[in-house]
């Protein structure tokens, strides 16, 4: 008996290498019920496919982009057809194109607040009635240390999104706590995947490291460790918050 067993768990952006994946073969772990949900075409499905097999629980994936409502309900209704509930939501999907302000385009800015932001708005809306109904619930939402930095490194519309997940998580916490549903966010300083070493100079690397008083880059993991924390019955009375897991890299 893990300590999510008989809990069902939807996380977005769960198939790529970073802190999806990990926070959702983390609630494997401890005995959660998974839907794996990514907008890649296969990832998803082959990753649930693992998570059951590594974890011995239920896990399925399903291909959602975040910014499409249809794609939002259609992956709420498959955790109502293979479990007739939901427990907890951690919308992890999130994108940065790092253009500087004066240069981007239209479609940047609303590719980019839409996955961040309005992605995190519609899979609220189609998972809060489900919660509701439950009287139960718990949402983590994934903000980043840049919403308090800004920096020069990071789209402005990044940026500006993060710190709308924040106002976001409070905003719904005070909308939602009558019904016993918790929601937060978890602000990661630098989250270090393979991936990430393909879109960033190594030095990037480097002066993160210099600046963070703990002396390392963050995992996946150390995210998801904070996540499952937030999702956890030790956080009953933890609601509206932002969690910053960076190493002391921002301090608060
Ligand atoms: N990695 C970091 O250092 C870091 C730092 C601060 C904040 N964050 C935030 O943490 C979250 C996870 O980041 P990560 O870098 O660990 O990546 P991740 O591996 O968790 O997510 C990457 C996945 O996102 C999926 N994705 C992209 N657009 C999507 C969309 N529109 N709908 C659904 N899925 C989509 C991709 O297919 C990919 O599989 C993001 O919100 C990110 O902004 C990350």
């Amino acid at each position: 008996m893990g300590e999510f067993s008989g809990k069902v768990a939807v996380v977005t952006a769960a198939a790529g290498a970073g802190i999806g994946q990990a926070v959702a073969r983390s609630l494997a772990g401890e005995g959660a019920g998974v839907v794996v949900s990514d907008a890649h075409a296969r990832r998803p499905y082959s990753v649930a496919e693992e998570i059951s097999r590594e974890y011995n629980v239920k896990a399925v994936g399903i291909q959602c982009d975040v910014r499409d409502r249809r794609q939002v309900e259609a992956m709420v209704e498959l955790a109502l057809k293979e479990w007739g509930r939901i427990d907890i939501l951690v919308n992890n999907a999130g994108i940065d194109r790092p253009v500087p302000v004066w240069e981007m385009d239209d479609e940047t800015w609303n590719l980019v607040i839409d996955v961040n932001l309005k992605g995190a708005f519609n899979c609220c809306r189609a998972v809060l009635p489900v919660m509701i109904r439950q009287r139960q619930g718990r949402i983590v939402n994934l903000s980043s240390v840049v919403a308090w930095t800004g920096g020069r490194e990071e789209g402005a519309a990044y940026v500006a999104a993060k710190a709308g997940i924040q106002g976001f998580t409070r905003a719904v916490a005070g909308q939602v706590g009558e019904f016993g549903i918790n929601v937060n966010a978890v602000a990661p300083g630098l989250a270090y995947n393979p991936f990430l070493s393909r879109v960033r100079p190594p030095e990037y690397f480097e002066e993160v490291k210099r600046r963070t008083p703990l002396g390392r880059a963050g995992t996946p993991q150390d995210m998801a460790e904070a996540v499952l924390f937030l999702c956890s019955d030790r956080a009953s009375f933890i609601t509206g918050s932002c969690l910053c897991v960076s190493g002391g890299w921002f301090m608060y």
